[in-house]
């Protein structure tokens, strides 16, 4: 049986009580899995509590990151090092398209990125935008989200996203592991789960909504 990643995105959204609300709604349905992994990425500011909340509940979430610092801890104002986000992220997403074009990260932060990651135990999931985008040698986790489909409503197909995630796999390693991210919901989510290249979903604007998230973890798990 694949591995199925089911990754809740938030952005720049929700307060510590709208999260811990959230957590609380979506925790007690999780059920655990030998394939379906679900993970949930919040704010730097809501991690601690985010955290705390799923260890309380002894829930089967995994708590990740948006981002982390391309430097290790020390003398650099305002950015989250991995040594001190590593106690409560297993995973954390890196090289995201709006980080790419909003904060002018490039390939060669995303890779100094995936070192910090790595060197402090944290999976990097390295967003790549699509075929041509560099894939970090030592990074086996990546999203292809294809810019135009990202919280526009336009979904790529579930025969494209299949195909560019064969290619990619083709290009890095057979163990890469590829999820599909740009517009996904609970209506679409089987059409792309079921592709035999596609590892799971990197979700934004539809993982916000506990119900809506659910719904697409109870699709993912009649898989
Ligand atoms: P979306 O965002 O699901 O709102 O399109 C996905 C993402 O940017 O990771």
């Amino acid at each position: 049986m694949k591995n199925l990643w089911i990754i809740a995105n938030w952005k720049s959204n929700k307060s510590i009580g709208e999260a811990l609300d959230w957590v609380s709604q979506v925790g007690p349905k999780l059920i655990e899995s030998e394939n379906v992994k679900v993970v949930v990425c919040p704010t730097f500011s809501c991690l601690s509590e985010v955290s705390k909340a799923v260890k309380v509940g002894g829930y089967p979430l995994i708590v990740g990151s948006q981002d982390l610092s391309p430097f290790s801890a020390g003398a650099y104002t305002g950015e989250e090092s991995a040594s001190l986000i590593r106690e409560f992220v297993t995973v954390s997403i890196l090289g995201h398209s709006e980080r790419r074009q909003n904060f002018s990260e490039t390939d060669e932060m995303v890779e100094k990125k995936v070192a910090q990651a790595l060197e402090n135990n944290i999976i990097p999931l390295v967003c790549v935008q699509g075929e041509e985008t560099p894939v970090p040698s030592n990074c086996k986790l990546i999203a292809y989200e294809p810019v135009f489909a990202i919280g526009s409503g336009t979904p790529d197909t579930p025969d494209n996203a299949d195909k560019v995630a064969a290619s990619l796999k083709e290009k890095n390693g057979s163990d890469l592991e590829v999820l599909y991210g740009g517009s996904a919901n609970s209506e679409n989510c089987k059409g792309f789960l079921q592709r035999d290249n596609i590892n799971g979903l990197l979700i934004g604007k539809a993982s916000l909504d506990p119900e809506e998230f659910v719904r697409i973890i109870e699709v993912a798990q009649t898989l």
